[in-house]
C-alpha cells in the first residue's frame, strides 16, 4: 500500500492505479491511500497503515463468518455461487461425474490433472494396498459404546491413527506426505464400515482388495454369512458418484478446519479429525442426516404446507434442512446431478417414500417468495440422504459418507496450503468489547 500523500510515492502510486487499485479516504484524518486490487481482493494487511496516529495499531477488517474474506489462493476447485457452476481442477462437475470415477477424481483433486493409465494403476494400487488397519485399531473401536455416533467413533479413531505413524509428521516431506495420503484415502471407508458394524453388533469384515474402492466399502458394510458378496453394480456406480459429488468444495468449514489446524503443522491424521468434526455439525455434513428426520417428522405430502409456513414463521429458528448455501444463490449443481440419479437407485432398492414429500416440498419452497427473495435452493444434502436410505444405510451414517468423499478434497487443500509460501500459522484477529483492566479482588472481599 503506498500513501498518496507522500511525494516519493507518486510513481509508485501511478504504477499501482494502472494496475487496479482502491482509493480510500479516511475522514478521520483526510489522509488518502491506494490500495492495490488482485485477483478481486484488496490485501486486509494493506488496511495496517491506515491509522490516527503513530502508535495506533491500524485499521482491521472485521468478518465474522468469513463472510466475504479470501483465505487463500487455490487452484483446486471453482465454484460460480450464482450461475450454479462447480469445477474441480477446471473440469465441470456433471462430466466428472457423467464419465469418472471417485479414485480417478481423488487423483485429479491432488495432482491437478486426470491420470494417464499407467498413474492411474498405480494410484489405485497404492489406496487398495493401504485399507487395511491395526488390530489395534480394532480393539479401541471395540470400546465404544454400542449406541455411540458413528462420527464421534470417526473422528476419534482417525486422530488415533496418528498415534500409528509417527513418521506422519514430516509433513514437509512430499513422500511422507503422500504415505498418508495413501493411508487416509484408503481406510477412511473401512473406519467408517467398522463403526457400523460395531453399532450394530457384528464382526468387523476386513477389506476385500478384489473389489473397487466404493465396491470393497459396501462388502465391509453389509456382508454378513455369505462366502463372496455380490455388489450390485448400480449401487456401486451411485455411491461412487456420490463420493465425486462430495470431494472438495472449496473453503468451506470443515475444509477451513483442516487448513486451519494443519497450519500449526501437526500430521494429516490430527487435521483431518479435525475436519470431520466441523463436517459433523447440523449446518454442515450432519445435514442430510437432519433432511431425513426432518422429512420423517413431516409424515406426508399433505403437511408439507403446514411446516413451511413454521419454517417461514420461525424467524430463523426452523430451518427447511438441505436449502440455502453460502455460496450458491441457484440450484446446486450436485443436487441436480443426484436427483436425476435417484430413479436408477429406486430402480433397484424401490422408491423411497419420503422422495414425495421431498419433491413436494422443492416444489411448495422453490413457489414461494421466502425461498426466492433469499435464493434459498436445494443443496446437495436435499437428495442425498434419500440415496443412502434406499441403499440401507442407516441415518447417523450419513454424514460419515459425506466425510469419506470429501477426504481427498480435504487433503489436497492440505497439501497446497503447506505449500504456498504466504501461509502462516492461521491466527485471527478480534476486536475487544470487553472490561478494561481491573484489580484483582480476594474471594472473600467481593460482595
Ligand atoms: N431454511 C429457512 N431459512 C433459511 C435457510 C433454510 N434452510 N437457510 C437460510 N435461511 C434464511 C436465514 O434465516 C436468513 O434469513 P433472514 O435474512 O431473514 O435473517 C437468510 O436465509 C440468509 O441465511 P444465512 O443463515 O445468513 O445464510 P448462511 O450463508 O449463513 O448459511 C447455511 C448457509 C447452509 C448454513 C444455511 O442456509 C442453512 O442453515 N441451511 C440448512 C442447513 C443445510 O442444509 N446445510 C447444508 C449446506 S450444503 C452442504 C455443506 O456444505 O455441508
Amino acid at each position: 500500500m503506498t500513501q498518496a500523500t507522500a511525494p516519493s510515492g507518486v510513481a509508485a502510486e501511478q504504477a499501482i492505479v494502472a494496475k487496479g487499485s482502491l482509493t480510500v479516504i479516511d475522514n478521520r484524518t483526510g489522509k488518502r491511500y491506494e490500495l492495490p486490487v488482485e485477483q478481486g481482493t484488496v490485501r486486509a494487511m494493506d488496511l495496517r497503515q491506515i491509522g490516527v496516529s503513530a502508535d495506533d495499531f491500524g485499521l482491521m477488517s472485521y468478518d465474522p463468518a468469513f463472510m466475504n474474506t479470501a483465505s487463500c489462493k487455490s487452484r483446486i476447485t471453482f465454484i460460480d455461487g450464482e450461475r450454479g457452476i462447480l469445477r474441480y481442477r477446471g473440469y465441470p462437475i456433471e462430466e466428472l461425474a457423467e464419465g469418472s470415477n471417485y479414485l480417478e477424481v481423488a487423483y485429479l483433486i491432488l495432482s491437478g490433472e486426470l491420470p494417464t493409465k499407467p498413474q492411474y494403476d498405480e494410484w489405485v494400487d497404492q489406496i487398495t494396498h493401504h485399507t487395511m488397519v491395526h488390530e489395534n485399531v480394532k480393539d479401541l473401536m471395540m470400546g465404544f459404546r454400542y449406541d455411540a455416533h458413528p462420527m464421534g467413533m470417526l473422528t476419534s479413531t482417525v486422530a488415533a491413527l496418528s498415534t500409528f505413524y509417527p513418521e506422519a509428521k514430516e509433513i514437509h516431506d512430499p513422500l511422507a506426505r503422500h504415505q498418508q495420503i495413501y493411508r487416509l484415502i484408503a481406510k477412511i471407508p473401512t473406519l467408517a464400515a467398522y463403526a457400523y458394524r460395531h453399532s450394530k453388533g457384528l464382526p468387523y469384515v476386513y477389506p476385500d482388495n478384489e473389489l473397487s474402492y466404493t465396491g470393497n466399502f459396501l462388502q465391509m458394510m453389509f456382508r454378513m454369512g455369505e462366502l463372496e458378496y455380490e455388489v450390485n453394480p448400480t449401487l456401486e456406480r451411485a455411491l461412487d458418484v456420490l463420493f465425486i459429488l462430495h470431494a472438495d468444495h472449496e473453503q468451506n468449514c470443515s475444509t477451513s478446519a483442516m487448513r486451519g489446524v494443519g497450519s500449526s503443522h501437526p500430521d494429516p491424521y490430527i487435521a483431518a479429525s479435525a475436519a470431520i468434526g466441523a463436517l459433523y455439525g447440523p449446518l454442515h455434513g450432519g445435514a442430510n442426516e437432519q433432511v431425513l428426520r426432518m422429512l420423517r417428522d413431516i409424515g406426508s405430502r399433505d403437511r408439507v404446507p403446514a411446516f413451511v409456513k413454521e419454517v417461514k414463521e420461525s424467524g430463523g429458528e426452523v430451518k427447511l434442512m438441505g436449502f440455502g448455501h453460502r455460496v450458491y444463490k441457484n440450484y446446486d449443481p450436485r443436487a441436480k446431478v443426484i436427483k436425476e440419479m435417484a430413479d436408477r437407485v429406486f430402480e433397484v432398492t424401490g422408491r423411497n417414500p419420503l422422495l414425495d414429500i421431498a419433491l413436494e416440498l422443492e416444489r411448495i419452497a422453490l413457489q414461494d417468495e421466502y425461498f426466492t427473495k433469499r435464493k434459498l435452493y436445494p443443496n446437495v444434502d436435499f437428495y442425498s440422504g434419500l440415496m443412502y436410505q434406499a441403499m440401507s444405510f442407516p441415518v447417523d451414517m450419513f454424514p460419515v459418507l459425506f466425510a469419506i468423499g470429501r477426504m481427498s478434497g480435504w487433503l489436497a487443500q492440505w497439501e497446497e496450503m503447506l505449500q504456498d509460501k504466504e501461509q502462516k500459522i492461521a491466527r485471527p484477529r478480534q476486536t475487544y468489547l470487553g472490561e478494561d483492566r481491573r484489580d484483582f479482588v480476594p474471594m472473600n472481599d467481593r460482595s
